[in-house]
């Protein structure tokens, strides 16, 4: 194998931190040897803190960020139930297609891609009929917005569904406070922000869920991810469920440790910071991000490709001069964006002069 040592500012992977790596590389134990149970406990802890949960049934579930949707939406929802999702990028679509498949009954509310979702159309639908469930993207990793999360919390507290939370993208990088914001379950993937090679996805289910998934009337129709089950290996019981991942959670337990030294707030504090210094120099290269500073998300930001550029060549110049990937548009904003993701251990000033310099050249290239 040749690989390029690539800097990786795209939707994620990003950069993974050499401690990480080496940490991989750490000898093998078994699944269920006393060492491995208490890197277990520790991984468990630390989620916790970086969720900001009390949260018994915390824990990564083996699979990337769609394995964390499935897990908490094949769960929480039975044939029949009723879903409401918010739809505004590709996240929300893809939520949406596990519910339905999950024999509930989906409805969509819906927003542009590149602005949030707004409260008033989900109280209407509150409102207007009984909801089992409503699923909300937090950083939707295609349209680069930052979703706000408490009001919406509170009207689905007061109607008595479940809170679902996708935090791929946030977690590690703003604070997702799962507790304090009335979120029921929460999955995350350890390729964005917490800058771990992908591989798992921490989940986190609160008591109302918990609740939930012991008055469901028919088993979970996944076994793989059926959380009652899985919750008795990372529980007192450990009961063999499959073979943990092992050596991808010694990559987890270091990258939570670089997380818990650096320290959630200054984390959040350095993504709003390097993410400013980004705009400021688009805004010198005449570029523009697609979404308001109000909602955009600082971790992943959304560049309008301007009139007559070709947006893949960018990126492929970008790529083959400076080693530097960024992302381009998916679904609606295909063609039109280009996506810079400034993400855990990528998230620096060097790299933003970096690709600021490269999207310079780029576009100098574009114009002869
Ligand atoms: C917001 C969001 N949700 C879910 C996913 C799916 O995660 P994965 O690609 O790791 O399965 C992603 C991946 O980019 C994401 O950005």
């Amino acid at each position: 194998m040749r690989v390029p040592q690539r800097i990786l500012l795209g939707p994620g992977p990003s950069t993974v931190d050499p401690r990480v790596l080496r940490a991989m590389a750490t000898p093998l134990v078994g699944h269920l040897d006393p060492v491995f149970l208490e890197i277990m406990n520790e991984v468990m802890q630390d989620l916790r803190y970086v969720f900001g949960t009390e949260n018994q049934l915390t824990f990564p579930m083996s699979g990337t960020g769609s394995a964390g949707m499935e897990t908490v939406l094949v769960n929480l929802l039975e044939p029949g139930d009723h879903a409401l999702i918010c739809v505004n990028g590709v996240f929300g679509t893809r939520m949406c297609d596990i519910a339905e498949r999950a024999g509930a009954r989906v409805t969509r509310v819906d927003a542009p891609w590149g602005a949030p979702i707004d409260p008033a159309d989900v109280k209407a639908v509150l409102e207007r009929e009984r909801v089992d469930l409503v699923a909300i993207v937090h950083a939707e990793t295609s349209t680069g917005v930052l979703q706000p999360l408490e009001e919406i919390a509170r009207m689905v507290r007061e109607h008595g569904a479940l809170f679902v939370v996708d935090a791929v993208t946030s977690l590690g990088g703003v604070a997702v406070d799962v507790d304090k914001r009335l979120i029921d379950a929460c999955y995350s993937g350890t390729q964005k922000c917490l800058s771990c090679p992908p591989g798992l996805s921490p989940v986190t289910f609160g008591p109302r869920a918990e609740e939930r998934l012991a008055r469901r009337k028919r088993k979970v129709q996944s076994w793989y991810l059926d959380v009652t089950m899985i919750s008795q290996y990372w529980g007192a019981e450990r009961f063999y469920h499959h073979t943990a991942p092992i050596s991808m959670m010694y990559a987890l337990h270091e990258a939570l440790q670089i997380v818990k030294e650096e320290g959630l707030e200054k984390r959040e504090e350095r993504h709003r910071t390097i993410s400013r210094l980004f705009c400021e120099g688009l805004a010198d290269l005449g570029l523009e991000p697609l979404v308001p500073e109000a909602y955009r998300s600082p971790m992943l930001i959304t560049v309008k490709v301007p009139d007559g550029v070709d947006e893949a060549r960018v990126r492929r110049f970008i790529l083959n001069r400076f080693n530097i990937e960024i992302g381009g548009g998916l679904g609606d904003l295909k063609g039109k964006v280009w996506r810079v993701g400034l993400m855990g251990s990528s998230c620096t000033e060097n790299n933003v002069i970096l690709v600021l310099e490269a999207l310079r050249q780029a576009l100098e290239a574009e114009r002869k």
